[in-house]
């Protein structure tokens, strides 16, 4: 006994150097070999494995892992490798991949990556001595922090727009009622973009475990990014405009489909509407109020018990009906479902579920239950094949029902108590896994089973409304930002954080107008409804116990305000359905941060501003508390004009306004071109045959791409849609209409030229013809109950402008002014 006591000791001294120098922090260490392919190279370290593969001249992925990379599978990307020239050199050193547009260094010993421009300027670099480890399974990437380096997007995160200084983690959560500053939320979108010396780059991490990332957070030294298992699996993008970096991003992970026009008009919601009689009377009121609107939201009170896919029947005996006698009045329906299917013995899509095997399971094969609305409930496994199978064969329900929308709530996974066992498990499109990397995409698709359940059961377009995402669910779902509160800051909070969630690749985003929980005051009300206007999806909801919050609920002269800025909307439409196409062709955001355009203008990151925004090419929103006397606006470089009064305002300059409650306070850039049609009362209605083309006088030129189509079928896809380029070219002195491109008949049979700001003109010309131009002044606001939508009766304030009408020839127009 006492030998082997000695022994033990003997060896225990022997080893304590080795046993001391084990650092609990493993690193790749040096390279060991490498092999160099045409714009890639595969490689092995001491502790790692890895892959650097150029996607494009501005896209470089880089993989490593302790183990040999596993086949590669993701969730989000499905853009793939291009064709790109990269000259790749190596020295006993250092490996070299150089674009067209990018350099990127591999040091070998020990391994660490940093990302030159071609001239060499520093874009990013692994933190020296840091670069990337691992601590048991969680792997961590560390970046040196660049002098005076700001970083903007990671999604739907709280917090200022520039994240300096804020640590943020990624575990998709059910967060009732959050505060302004909670992390994490529903969603997870692991992707940012840093900005520093003029330069601005992004880093996707493509890894789906629960995520962390620090931008200087508690440390002076580095940003970093890191997952609690799985691969370093991230994308690093160079350009020199963040659009661009968008617009890579989003090549990688995908755009969102062409949304149908309803979905773009005002949607009425509540925590719930029932029985029929009670949707009846909301649609019904809408119309006698003439306040636009496009469609109704059934919350879960809809369902019998709460069980999936049915009805309550004392409540909606004839949905089908219901839906068909909406759909007459121009309203779309649009239902909520949750993943969680009560555990009902007999209940049909519960047994077809089990029959059908869908169910996500414990290690032991039984399913997995908790709780939730209807009280026990199984959960589709969404990341298999065979539940989405499923689930889009439920669809059929809501098809057969005249349903237009699916709204899927809940889908973090939500379930009382929240913590879902690590050992419940996922298929993972076969690859067998358990919650822990599972649980962040298990929303995102959900929703992908719903877009496709629409697609292959709806006649139209589908909407697609989810809570839960993950990076790339913009190809099958909007977002809306979950269960606010009826306060100042979070309306202020929820347009960041939508501008984030477009910043991030996400374009189709809401918050709940009026806030979810609680009361707002009247003018907060007011003023939240003003900017809904002004946000892609536009939809008033309120939870269970809220006082009402349709458009009549606080009263004659709020009712006054909110129906102007509705009825505002829909003249803009045209604009915004533009501005849609615009975002699934290029990725750029309908709601855009000042960060996209003005990306190195400090003034962007000052907090003061940091609320502003533009809606579309070319209208900027500055939003305030409704309790504001006077807002700081920060116009950035070249000229603005008030929307409503057509004053005009020189850029790159910090001005106090005076604010009032009954304006959102709204400017337009120099050089916009706006198109605007008549007032209708949903978008199934035509306005009149006129498109006014809203032009504002600017120094720099600015090419448009105006866009229409039915609105609502797949005919797009074929050809059938009316596009066409509109150019304002201030030095040329000329708007260019281009021949409308495509199969679709314009619903416009002539275009009315509106110029703001072009004072010193008093004609315009077509080739030889002198076109009188008249003088007018336009009310934006001048829409009400009962006069002409282009009236200026009720508006107190009304824009001086000149207008021409011409008629909507589809070959080149082009105007001299
Ligand atoms: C939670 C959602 O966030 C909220 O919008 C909805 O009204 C409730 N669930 C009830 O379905």
């Amino acid at each position: 006994m006492k030998y082997i006591k000695i022994t033990f000791l003997l060896a225990c001294v022997l080893n304590m150097p080795r046993l001391m120098a084990q650092s609990p922090v493993l690193t790749p260490g040096n390279f060991e070999n490498v092999t160099i392919g045409d714009q890639d190279i595969t490689f092995k370290t001491t502790n790692a494995y890895g892959k650097i593969a150029a996607y494009s001249p501005a896209i470089i992925r880089v993989r490593l892992d302790k183990k040999p990379l596993g086949a590669d599978f993701s969730y989000a990307v499905t853009g793939t490798p291009q064709k790109t020239k990269v000259n790749i050199t190596q020295t006993d050193d250092a490996v070299i991949l150089l674009t067209d547009s990018l350099k990127a260094v591999i040091q070998k010993k020990p391994f660490s990556i940093a990302f030159y421009t071609t001239d060499g300027k520093a874009i990013s670099q692994d933190e020296q001595g840091l670069g990337t480890s691992w601590i048991g399974e969680s792997v961590t990437t560390y970046k040196k922090m660049q002098d005076d380096e700001h970083f903007v997007g990671l999604g739907e995160k709280t917090g200022n727009l520039d994240r300096k200084g804020n640590g943020y983690t990624n575990w998709n959560s059910d967060v009732y009622g959050y505060s302004v500053l909670a992390d994490p939320l529903y969603s997870t979108i692991p992707f940012y973009a840093g900005i520093h010396h003029g330069l601005a780059y992004g880093i996707f991490l493509d890894n789906t475990y629960q995520s962390d990332f620090n931008f200087g957070a508690s440390n002076n030294r580095f940003s970093s990014f890191g997952a609690r298992g799985g691969e370093m699996n991230y994308y690093f993008i160079y350009h020199k405009k963040m659009a661009d970096i968008i617009s890579s991003y989003t090549y990688l992970t995908g755009r969102m489909p062409l949304p149908p026009l309803w979905s773009l008009g005002y949607q009425q919601n509540r925590y719930s509407y029932y029985p029929e009689a009670e949707v009846m009377r909301i649609a019904q009121t809408l119309r006698e109020k003439r306040i636009p609107a496009d469609g109704i939201t059934l919350d879960i009170h809809y369902m019998d018990r709460y069980q999936l896919f049915t009805w309550n029947k004392s409540r909606f005996p004839d949905p089908a009906r219901m839906n068909a006698n909406l759909n007459k009045m121009g309203f779309k329906t649009t239902v909520i479902v949750d993943p969680g299917i009560k555990v009902e013995k007999g209940a049909p899509a519960y047994e077809s579920g089990l029959k059908q095997d869908v169910y996500i399971k414990y290690p032991d094969g039984t399913q997995y239950t908790a709780q939730v609305w209807p009280g026990w409930c199984n959960f589709t496994d969404f990341t298999s094949e065979k539940g989405r199978a499923w689930w889009r064969n439920q669809v059929k329900f809501f098809a057969e029902s005249g349903v237009s929308g699916i709204w899927n709530d809940m889908n973090e996974i939500a379930t009382w108590g929240q913590k879902i066992p690590d050992n419940v498990l996922f298929d993972y499109d076969g690859k067998p896994t358990t919650h822990l990397q599972a649980h962040n995409v298990y929303g995102m698709q959900m929703v992908r089973s719903s877009y496709e359940g629409a697609l292959q059961n709806f006649k139209e377009r589908p909407f697609i409304l989810s809570r839960s995402g993950f990076a790339g669910m913009q190809r099958y779902s909007a977002i809306w930002t979950g269960d606010n509160r009826a306060e100042e800051d979070h309306m202020l909070q929820g347009v960041r954080l939508l501008n984030s969630l477009g910043m991030s690749g996400i374009s189709f985003t809401g918050m709940d107008i009026g806030g979810f929980t609680g009361n707002p005051t009247t003018s907060l009300y007011t003023r939240w409804m003003e900017l809904g206007a002004f946000i892609p999806y536009f939809r008033n909801h309120t939870a269970l116990n809220t006082r009402a919050a349709e458009p009549w609920a606080f009263g004659e002269d709020v009712l006054d305000i909110v129906r102007k800025y509705i009825s505002l909307r829909y003249e803009l439409m045209p604009y915004i359905y533009s501005s849609f196409y615009e975002s699934t062709q290029t990725g750029m955001p309908v709601m855009r941060s000042l960060a996209i355009n003005y990306t190195f203008d400090p003034k962007v990151m000052d907090a003061t501003y940091q609320n502003q925004y533009e809606f579309g090419n070319g209208i900027m929103v500055a939003p305030f508390e409704s309790t504001a006397a006077f807002g700081k606006v920060y116009f950035p470089e070249g000229n603005w004009y008030d929307l409503y009064t057509g004053t005009e305002q020189k850029g790159g300059q910090e001005v106090t306004i005076p604010l009032k409650v009954d304006k959102l306070p709204v400017f337009v850039k120099g050089g916009s071109i706006i198109p605007m049609q008549s007032l209708v009362q949903s978008t199934s209605e035509m306005p009149t045959d006129t498109l006014s083309v809203h032009v504002y006088n600017g120094s720099k030129a600015n090419h448009y791409v105006y866009y229409e189509d039915d609105g609502k079928s797949f005919g797009y896809q074929k050809g059938d849609f009316y596009k066409r380029a509109i150019t304002f070219d201030p030095d040329k002195h000329t708007i260019t209409f281009d021949k409308a491109d495509g199969n679709y008949k314009s619903h416009f049979k002539y275009i009315r030229v509106v110029l703001h700001g072009f004072q010193q003109s008093a004609s315009v010309k077509t080739g030889n013809d002198k076109l009188n131009l008249q003088d007018s002044a336009i009310a934006f606001l001048g829409a009400t109950a009962n006069t002409d939508p282009q009236g200026s009766a009720a508006s107190s304030e009304t824009c001086p402008v000149k207008y021409v009408t011409i008629g909507n020839a589809a070959n080149r127009i082009q105007l001299n002014f």
